[in-house]
């Protein structure tokens, strides 16, 4: 089944350096099935189906409205129950995230509600936050465990976000999360880390494609992290980490050294570890609304450009620090308060997402590409960003099909 989108601004997100939206001006695109077949100017587009074999049964005029590739959001904590409306009061009324975790609060305040659900209940509250992520332009979307904290717990976190991709027409991409230490067995953290390790991780093979693990003040120290990220390379999954979100422990060093996917947060990263990151091909993950809630500083965005290290965007859904689904509002936040610019946000949100997941068939509209794609309602790409917190797309496909978008909420 062939499908033409023609009268369309393509943003590609495939172009060279000097160009890398690599836009094609009043041009057209073909899907063959889940993939796309051609991209190129409209003037062309029946010759190459031809020249292709392909036979057009489906046609969108988009009326010169922008064609982008789906959005991918690399970081979301999507698997959670409860909520921590109350600790957000209390950041506004002048707390700070680690005050807060230190009396009680924080992650492990989710551990609580996230234990007591099932994996039914667990699984409508995942769907529920995919089909909002959907109805903003996501079409891969990565989701960790971590709020558990227990080996049995968090593999069951695993079977809800498993049980919760079979049940979307969006990618999801399962991430194991060592998230923190939980107080009842900070007595002993080296047999946590151990089982965690030994346990943990090893079962995690075929259920993950990726190990994280927060590395930073309040969560595991530099040593551990090495020892759960080579656990996981040992059995053959990917690595990452949060790593610099409060303090620079060296984590960014590590994830290069281990040839990681990326590092993300960043806001405290050093020469050392931006050198590391760009020698080894590291993705920075840019999460501005946990920033900006936070009221941390802003990643070194300058020093990164400059020394070529790619940068993605997302929205690091979660209880405590980002609860949003939408993805173009953190285009707007990277633009704004991190400076970044339109070309290197929308970068962020696809082809470099895409390869922080280690995904090479997205995030981009090129021939051999899986046919995720949404149209929005603009004529230049700055302007999605550019109306904050209202764009949404007006057209999604995933993997060729097009899917009804969720209502407004
Ligand atoms: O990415 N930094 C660690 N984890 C999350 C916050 C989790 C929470 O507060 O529940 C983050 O910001
Ligand atoms: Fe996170």
């Amino acid at each position: 089944m062939a499908c033409l989108f023609r009268r369309a601004h393509v943003v590609t997100c495939a172009g060279p350096p000097d160009d890398p939206l690599g836009v094609i001006a009043d041009g057209a695109l073909l899907t063959d099935g889940d993939r796309v077949a051609w991209v190129g100017p409209g003037a062309d587009a029946h010759a190459a189906a031809g020249a292709l074999g392909l036979v057009v049964d489906d046609q969108v005029d988009l009326g010169g409205r922008l064609l982008t590739p789906g959005l991918v959001d690399c970081h979301t904590h999507a698997v959670f129950a409860g909520d921590r409306a109350h600790e957000f009061a209390l950041r506004a009324a002048g707390a700070s995230y680690q005050a807060i975790a230190a009396a009680g609060g924080g992650i492990v305040a989710t551990t609580g509600p996230t234990r007591a659900a099932s994996i039914a209940q667990l699984t409508a509250l995942t769907l529920a936050r995919l089909e909002r992520a959907r109805g903003f332009g996501t079409t891969t979307i990565e989701v960790k465990t971590g709020y558990d904290l227990t080996v049995a717990g968090e593999l069951r976190l695993l079977d809800v976000i498993a049980a919760a991709a079979a049940a979307t027409p969006i990618a999801v991409v399962p991430t194991l999360l060592c998230h923190l230490v939980p107080a009842e067995r900070r007595a002993d953290r080296d047999a946590y880390v151990r089982a965690l390790c030994e346990a943990l991780v090893p079962q995690a093979r075929g259920r993950a494609t990726s190990v994280d693990v927060y590395c930073d003040d309040g969560a595991f120290t530099l040593a551990e992290t090495r020892a759960i990220l080579v656990a996981a390379r040992a059995a053959g999954l990917a690595v990452r980490a949060h790593v610099g979100q409060f303090a620079d422990l060296g984590g960014a060093e590590l994830v290069a050294e281990l040839g990681g996917l990326s590092i993300d947060h960043v806001e405290q990263i050093g020469p050392a570890g931006i050198a590391a990151a760009a020698a080894a091909g590291t993705v920075a993950v840019m999460l501005p609304g946990a920033c900006v809630q936070l009221r941390l500083p802003v990643p070194p965005v300058a020093a990164l450009r400059a020394a070529g290290v790619p940068m993605a965007i997302a929205t690091d859904l979660n209880p405590g620090s980002s609860l949003t689904e939408n993805l173009p509002l953190q285009m707007w936040l990277a633009t704004t308060h991190y400076a970044m610019t339109v070309a290197e946000a929308w970068l962020g949100v696809t082809r470099h997402a895409a390869r922080a997941l280690g995904l090479a068939d997205r995030g981009v509209l090129a021939p051999g590409a899986r046919a995720d794609l949404c149209a929005w309602d603009a004529a230049h790409p700055a302007e999605v960003p550019y109306h904050y917190g209202a764009q949404r797309p007006s057209l999604v496909a995933i993997a060729g099909q097009r899917v009804e978008l969720a209502p407004v909420a």
